[in-house]
């Protein structure tokens, strides 16, 4: 699909940090999070695939660019030592990686769906996923959600966003593959 350069774009909202961006542990440079390198096994959950584009406001694509991305595992706990859900931990499960966008700004990870944890007496996190994107200009931190979770509707952070709906991912038609969903979620910058 071609994109006009004449789209009026957004920018993707910012989401904070959150707590357990791991701090201190160098991002696991590959895209696969379900196989952590020299343990045989896979991570538990339902494993899917996020796709998107890095593009900037006006539609181009924003190449080259380093990508952090970190995420609890499927019973919704982070591989961090302040995270107090007693929820287990997956050896299988790579907590935090960072790639690169490629040449057409596009990037591809497989991943295990994350579980919702609690972020309070009466506040459950929908499942989401963290992206930290360094582009050339500025630095852009934000959360990915799913659609049709019914956690969204009652989250703060999803919902504190100015345009939630750019957070929300976008299913991908199946391309008949590897089998797993595949879910869409462009980030925008404003200069890349
Ligand atoms: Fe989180």
């Amino acid at each position: 699909m071609s994109i006009s350069t004449n789209t009026r774009r957004h920018r993707t909202p910012d989401q904070i940090l959150g707590p357990y961006f791991p701090t201190g542990h160098t991002p696991v440079p590959q895209a696969d999070l379900t196989s952590v390198n020299g343990i045989d096994g896979l991570a538990r959950g339902e494993i899917i695939e996020v796709t998107g584009k890095i593009l900037n406001l006006d539609g181009e694509p924003v190449r080259g660019v380093p990508v952090t991305i970190w995420q609890a595992n499927t019973f919704g706990r982070y591989v961090h030592a302040n995270d107090p859900n007693p929820a287990p931990l997956d050896p299988h499960f790579v907590g935090c990686i960072g790639i690169r966008s490629d040449d057409d700004g596009i990037y591809r990870i497989k991943t295990v769906k994350p579980g919702a944890y609690p972020a309070g007496l009466d506040w459950m996190r929908p499942p989401h996923i963290h992206f930290e994107v360094h582009g050339r200009f500025e630095r852009l931190i934000t959360q990915m959600y799913f659609p049709d979770e019914p956690l969204n509707a009652c989250d703060r952070l999803l919902n504190a966003a100015l345009r939630p709906d750019l957070l929300i991912a976008k299913p991908v038609p199946s391309e008949g593959g590897s089998g797993h969903r595949v879910l869409n979620f462009d980030i925008v910058l404003v200069r890349g």
